[in-house]
């Protein structure tokens, strides 16, 4: 296990395609931390420069405080986990895992031993002399991280490894890595563009939008308190929403009503509320003609255009009696909005 530093790493590919900037990070000795952000963003090129897949074009990058920007991948003791997981299709399950140690040169009982402890780990053991075609995509992916932890590396790096995988197994195979984060202690890295999977994994979540970090903190601490507002509308489904909205002598005024609102200098802002913020009432100031109800069991998913023709998403609850073209009427508790400035950057204030 190890800690990693990020120091100003910048990736160029080409002559002026710029994959990363200025990025730097600390990743404690044992955290998991999530790199998320839309495709493109730079979270596998992260990845592979850490890995020594890639050169960074500026920055070092360090593994327990020594420099290992110029070392190569082999000396770094990194595992890599990839979507396409490319097991080998001729070798059994136990031999894909045993593969690294061989080369390694292991003694045969210590790879033996290795292979068995991991499999428990992952409850793959009964398929050990499987061929990876005799395997569900669930099994299949479990090997791959079977393959990981078997060396033992210090630092887990995972790109987007269960992008592959139907929902419901997502779920659990997240579910099982969270488990499994917890029993190895390991430091991991983990890349997704899944604002769920960046939640409920990661120790903190790192939210990177062309190459630059937008945010670095614990989930709870990016969903309540997004730090403007491209990470606002990243984090969080369905999507927090946004309204055009004034502040003047200490009143807000957006959609169809206003708000009392002190301590705001006077001016335009963007005015974001989460959908379970919403808070449905017939006598509500607020208003919206209802387009769409998603019925969810749990939950109704309201989707509805304002008067000023601004769209809307509300949570509401599952009894609410409510229908496509009708007028859901709702309050806004001020203390429940999010302002961001209106200049380029979007700042929360
Ligand atoms: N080998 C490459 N050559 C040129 N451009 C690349 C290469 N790899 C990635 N890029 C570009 O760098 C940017 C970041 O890519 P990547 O790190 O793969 O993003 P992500 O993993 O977040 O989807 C993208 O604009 C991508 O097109
Ligand atoms: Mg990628």
């Amino acid at each position: 296990m190890a800690s990693v530093r990020f120091e100003a790493v910048s990736k160029v590919y080409g002559l002026d395609s710029k994959a990363l900037s200025e990025f730097t990070l600390d990743v404690a000795d044992g955290e998991f931390v999530v790199l998320v952000g839309p495709s493109g963003c730079g979270k596998s090129t992260t990845l592979r420069v850490l890995a020594g897949l890639e050169e960074a074009t500026s920055g070092r990058v360090f593994i327990d405080n020594r420099d290992i920007t110029d070392e190569t991948p082999s000396k770094r003791d990194i595992a890599m986990v990839f979507q396409n997981y490319a097991l080998y299709p001729h070798m059994t399950v136990f031999d894909n895992m045993a593969f690294s140690l061989k080369m390694r040169k292991l003694p045969k009982e210590e790879i033996q031993k290795l292979v068995a402890e991991t499999a428990d780990i992952l409850g793959i053991s009964d398929y050990l002399n499987r061929k990876p075609k005799e395997l569900s995509g669930g099994q299949r992916q479990r090997v791959a991280l079977g393959r990981a932890i078997v060396r033992h590396p210090k630092v887990f790096l995972f790109d987007e490894p269960l992008s592959n995988l139907d929902a419901k197994l997502r779920v659990q195979m997240r579910n099982e890595l969270a488990r499994l984060h917890t029993k190895l202690k390991a430091t991991m890295i983990y890349v997704t563009h899944d604002q769920a999977e960046a939640m409920t994994l990661g120790d903190r979540i790192v939210v990177l939008k062309d190459g630059v970090i937008q945010q670095v903190a614990p989930p709870l601490e990016v969903y309540n308190n997004p730090c403007n507002k491209f990470v606002a509308g990243f984090i969080g489904s369905p999507s927090m929403n946004f309204f055009k909205s004034e502040v003047s002598g200490g009143k807000l005024a957006a959609i169809s009503g206003s708000l009392e609102l002190s301590g705001v200098t006077d001016g335009r802002y963007t005015m974001g509320i989460r959908p379970e913020d919403i808070i449905v009432n017939e006598q509500g100031q607020f208003m919206c003609t209802v387009e769409v109800v998603e019925t969810l069991g749990n939950e109704k998913v309201v989707l509805g255009v304002t008067v000023s023709g601004e769209h809307l998403t509300a949570r509401c609850k599952p009894d609410i009696d409510i229908h496509p073209g009708g007028e859901l009427r709702f309050d806004i508790d001020v203390n429940q909005i999010h302002l961001f400035t209106v200049d380029g950057i979007e700042n929360k204030i």
